[in-house]
């Protein structure tokens, strides 16, 4: 996979913006200089600082001044003596790893400790000119970009596997017959390969959404300065294709102020989340030996501290509560966003950490999901055993009893549920039925108890449930056949992107290198 732009997130250093590090290892903040007096220490440096958040950043902003500087050069704007130290500060800060210290809160964020350090090293003549024509502005909206454009692809990969692993499992389960349910009521019988593939359909759509946001994450503010771009003669264009964006964004006060792509890709976390609950909400309900349908593997459970027998599906219900968290970030960054005027707003930093959180919370979830999935074991014989339960059969007779008895539909449903309500779904409860709810005899019709004992077999309601989508082995072949074909596409797409994006950067990684000779 590719991961140039930053190490795997993890939402525990969101938590705590570094606070241990002030100080420690920090060198001149180039950017505080000039306008204003004094220190910033303790909460002040605290709210100031997205240290915590910038750590997803770190690596992208590398590369979005290794393209900006190359860029300085090429337009003419910074002379190529500067352009080579500058170009081989930075290269040198990325082969060593960025130092802890680029991410002390008293820097206020990772623009400024990068910016801080490289003129540390290259001394301010060079160091002094890395930020002509560029503000944090565009500079931030860039890395962000960069980083989840990575995240999406991967999110994207994850969902694709978990519908292979759904496919999977329900290839194997096609005759497996157990009941379906309507407000939780024993409605129709099913097979689990039925069940299972109405995940892997929504699967679907929610890759499709993160694909989409991808598409519009993927473009490049880079050149927008602060809002209203610079009076320097950048190529917005050239940095963008370097970079591996599929184009610019065009209007400059869009370009950073605008945050609708972090809100796409953590609204479409959300819903994919709220998909994945449903299904993790099943599996605790399956897991109960009240239910039964279900032995999720040991690696997904947890046990008591008092109760010795204990078994619980903690991850399923962690998933559940995962949703929960994403929804809350979609929230957050929803009314960060929603009043601010144009153009940048400082307020646009607090949506970081819920972008990051969601995104991460949601891959793993995802992750886990997939796993305790393909681990599980199905109790078929449970499912069976209840496949019919609770008259679930019972649309099955009143259909037979129109199919083969020519009854209008509403006649027979009021039969059938006559003798359900009689507690005697069989010959004589039927004719009693029938002759009580429509003055009708249906022995007289020929109706025997093998007809009726075939319509109640729970197997024999799901095969001829043919129709398109439906739950027969046929129709649900056909579904596993088309779902493939379209997991097929849209993993080609996957890494067909991350093969691009990595190419790109590894061109401009290249390129920076010749050009630091
Ligand atoms: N750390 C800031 C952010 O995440 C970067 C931009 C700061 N810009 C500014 N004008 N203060 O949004």
């Amino acid at each position: 996979m590719h991961r140039d732009a930053g190490p795997p997130i993890s939402a525990d250093t969101l938590m705590s913006p570094g606070a241990e590090l002030v100080g420690n290892g920090m060198v001149r903040d180039v950017v505080r200089g000039g306008r204003l007096e004094g220190e910033r220490t303790g909460d002040v440096a605290w709210i100031l600082s997205s240290a915590g958040a910038d750590r997803f950043i770190g690596e992208a902003d590398l590369l979005v001044d290794l393209a900006h500087v190359l860029m300085l050069g090429r337009q003419g704007i910074v002379e190529p003596a500067h352009v080579r130290t500058l170009l081989g500060g930075l290269l040198a800060l990325r082969d060593d790893g960025l130092p802890a210290s680029v991410y002390d809160p008293a820097y206020e964020d990772v623009h400024a400790g990068i910016e801080a350090h490289l003129t540390a090293m290259v001394g301010e003549e060079a160091g002094g000119r890395l930020h002509v024509g560029r503000s944090r502005n565009d500079e931030v909206a860039t890395c962000l970009r960069l980083r989840l454009r990575d995240e999406l692809l991967a999110l994207a990969g994850e969902v694709c596997e978990l519908r292979r692993v759904l496919a999977g499992t329900a290839s194997a389960h096609v005759e497996t017959v157990m009941p379906g349910f309507t407000h939780l009521q024993p409605a129709q019988p099913t097979t689990l390969a039925h069940h299972l593939l109405a995940y892997a359909a929504a699967f679907e759509r929610d890759t499709a959404r993160l694909l989409d946001a991808y598409a519009r994450t993927n473009r490049s503010p880079l050149g927008s300065a602060a809002f209203a771009s610079t009076g320097y003669p950048l190529d917005r264009e050239w940095t963008a294709s370097r970079l591996g964006f599929s184009g610019v964004l065009e209007n400059s006060m869009d370009a950073v102020s605008g945050r609708d792509f972090a809100l796409e890709a953590l609204s479409a976390a959300a819903v994919l989340m709220a998909g994945a609950s449903r299904l993790a909400d099943e599996l605790v309900l399956w897991s109960s030996p009240l239910v039964g349908f279900v032995v999720l593997d040991d690696a997904y459970c947890s046990t008591s501290s008092i109760m010795p027998q204990k078994k619980n599906p903690d991850t399923m219900e962690l998933v559940r509560a995962k949703a929960s968290t994403v929804a809350g970030a979609l929230a957050a960054a929803l009314g960060i966003v929603k009043g601010l005027p144009q153009a940048y707003n400082r307020d646009l930093q607090e949506l970081s950490p819920q972008l990051w959180r969601g995104i991460e919370e949601t891959r793993r979830s995802i992750r886990v999901l997939a796993g305790a999935i393909g681990t599980a074991r199905f109790r078929t014989g449970r499912m069976a055993e209840e496949a019919a339960a609770g008259g679930s059969t019972a649309t099955e007779l009143a259909d037979t009893l129109v199919r083969e008895f020519g009854l209008p539909f509403r006649t027979a449903h009021h039969v059938v549920a006559r003798a359900v309500r009689d507690g005697k779904l069989d010959l004589a409860g039927l004719e009693a039925a029938a002759q009580a709810s429509a003055g009708l005899s249906l022995v007289g019709a020929s109706l025997d108890q093998a007809r009726i004992d075939r319509a109640l077999d729970p197997l024999v309601t799901v095969r001829v449930r043919t129709v398109m989508g439906g739950p027969a082995p046929d129709a649900v072949g056909a579904q596993l056949a088309s779902a493939a074909s379209r997991l097929a596409r849209d993993r080609a797409f996957v890494e067909r992107e991350e093969a691009r994006v990595k190419a790109r950067i590894d061109e401009l990684l290249a390129e920076a290198r010749e050009a630091a000779e």
